[in-house]
Formats: structure tokens, sequence, C-alpha cells
């Protein structure tokens, strides 16, 4: 079977935790990791047609907003010019509910906007309702396009979220 391509970025936070988790929970030696950063090439994500995307929010609306570049603020523009048919991709999105409630998991939106803009069939979305928030980018026909993670205020429902999430991504992904 083949690999599936974990991106994710930033480096060192809850993504790169959050990635760390889902590689062991399907099987380190089914996935591979790829920290997402200035240098990462689409011909890295064309090895694989079953991909798993991580990303925070850390800005607002914008991406050049007034703040340091992290690893999707260079890759997106690449991604606007791939081909995604017959690529899988599921998503999830770090972020804040109580103190960004107006922005909740905002960035996961933008990626998978211009992932199903190229073409990608986008998998595994997740019910709104078990979520407080005001306002998402990452919402279309009700749902989040991909799973929302609130590290910060509520580390403890993670696990349950993750567990149902690779569930319902199991065979789409395939492991
Ligand atoms: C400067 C800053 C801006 C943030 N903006 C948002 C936001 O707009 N929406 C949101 O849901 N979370 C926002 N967050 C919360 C982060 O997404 C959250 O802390 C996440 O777990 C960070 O993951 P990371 O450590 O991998 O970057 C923000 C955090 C910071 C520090």
């Amino acid at each position: 079977m083949s690999k599936i391509g974990l991106f994710y970025s930033p480096a060192k936070g809850n993504t790169e935790k959050l990635a760390r988790k889902i590689a062991d929970k399907i099987g380190n030696d089914k996935i591979e990791l790829i920290l997402v950063d200035e240098e990462t090439s689409l011909a890295e994500l064309n090895k694989f047609d079953k991909l798993i995307f991580g990303i925070s929010t850390v800005g607002r609306e914008s991406w050049d907003a007034e703040y340091t570049k992290v690893g999707w603020d260079f890759y997106m523009p690449k991604l606007e010019k791939a081909n995604l048919k017959g690529k899988t991709v599921a998503l999830f999105g770090l972020g804040n509910h109580i103190l960004y409630a107006q922005y909740f998991v905002d960035a996961m939106g933008f990626l998978g906007k211009v992932v199903m803009e190229q073409d990608g069939k986008l998998v595994g979305f997740v019910d709104k309702n078990n979520y407080e928030f005001k306002h998402s980018e990452a919402i279309i026909d009700n749902k989040f396009i991909g799973l929302p993670i609130d590290e910060d205020t509520q580390e403890e429902l993670t696990e349950s979220r993750l567990n149902d999430w690779l569930s319902d991504i199991k065979k789409s992904i395939g492991f």
C-alpha cells in the first residue's frame, strides 16, 4: 500500500504535536511526515495520492498580514498552481474557539478551498454542532471541511475528536 503524506506546519507547536499523534495512531510505517517550509516543492506532494494537511491559524483574514510567514504561507501559492486531481486530502486545523471565535480555524478553510479549486477530493468533514464559535472560514454547507482542534482551551476533547475523525477517513485515506 502506498504511504500517506502528512504535510504540516508550523513546527514545534500544537500542529506538530497533532501530526505526530496522528502518525502514531495510523502507524508510523504507513505515513510520512513532511514539515512544510520555504523549500518544500510540489514534487514532494506528487509522491502521494493520499494526503493529510495540518495547519494552525495564527493570523487573521489574509496571508500577507504583519506576521512572520510560516510554511503554508510559502506553500499555498505553489498549491494554487498544482493539479490535485486524483488526490484525496483530509485536513486538520488548530485554533482557539474562545479567543478567536470570529476567526475559528480560518486557515484550514483557506487551505481547503485551494485543494478544492485544484480538483483535490476533500474528505473528513466534521459536524459544526460539536463546536462553539461565531464564524469560521472553514465551514461549507454547515460542516467544517476538516477537523478543528483546540488545544488551548479544549485539550480534553482532542482524543475523542481525533479518534472519530480517523474512523471517518480510514477508508478514503486508506489505512
Ligand atoms: C498571534 C495568534 C493569532 C491567532 N489567531 C487565531 C485565529 O485567528 N483563529 C483561531 O482559531 N486561532 C487563532 N490562534 C490560536 C492558535 O491557532 C492555537 O493556539 C494553535 O494551537 C497554535 O498552533 P501551533 O502551535 O501549531 O501554531 C492564534 C494564536 C496566536 C498566537
